[in-house]
């Protein structure tokens, strides 16, 4: 079974991760996209991340653990969730913005690439992606699960001509320049 999947490690991830939240990353956000627009969470997790984005946006949160989707919705029985697989992204819905905090190095450097190109077509014209990163080169497995690093040059890697990168910057999570924000916008230049 997947870590996230299982009720114990899930919940034992719950209480490593107190005290850490995506709130800069988030006003970050607030500074490209209006009040009022439609956010799709990628990877929710325990949803603290999803409570913030609630404040400000119409956010729809989305796991493919069903174990956090459902813990979620036990919580918020009136929230707006998805069960998706941020790889394929298999939904019809729309969204302004797409966000992700510590859950796409997750993914193979392949399977980035083709979350970024679906994430394209999920969003309105001129729609943004924001991501966090952990930093770093190369890639390794720890308690079954895959974690791939990222500097700004092998991040620009993985992102598709559909995409302008408006930031690519090092930020500190646990200690100096240990993360990285990713800020896209749907578009190359001039057209959407
Ligand atoms: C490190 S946790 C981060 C959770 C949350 N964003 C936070 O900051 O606490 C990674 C999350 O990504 C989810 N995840 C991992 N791979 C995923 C995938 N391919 N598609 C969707 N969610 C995924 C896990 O189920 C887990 O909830």
């Amino acid at each position: 079974m997947n870590f996230y999947e299982d009720p114990e490690q899930a919940e034992a991830y719950v209480q490593m991760a107190v005290g850490y939240d995506g709130r800069e990353l988030i006003a970050r956000l607030r500074q490209h996209l209006p009040d009022g627009a439609t956010v799709l969470e990628l990877g929710i997790g325990p949803g603290v991340d999803l409570d913030l984005l609630a404040v400000h946006f119409r956010a729809t949160g989305s796991d493919r653990s069903a174990y956090f989707v459902e813990r979620y919705r036990q919580q918020n029985p009136a929230a707006d969730l998805l069960i998706l697989d941020a790889v394929t992204l298999e939904t019809d819905r729309r969204f302004d913005a797409i966000y992700s905090n510590k859950v796409l190095h997750h993914l193979t450097r392949q399977e980035l690439r083709l979350s970024l190109a679906r994430q394209a077509q999920l969003l309105n014209p001129g729609g943004l992606a924001l991501h966090s990163f952990w930093a770093g080169d190369g890639e390794e497995e720890m308690m079954g699960m895959r974690f791939v690093y990222y500097t700004p040059e092998t991040l620009a890697e993985q992102v598709g001509g559909e995409w302008t990168i408006l930031e690519s910057t090092f930020y500190v999570e646990m200690e100096e320049n240990d993360s990285l924000l990713l800020l896209l916008r749907r578009g190359s230049g001039s057209s959407n």
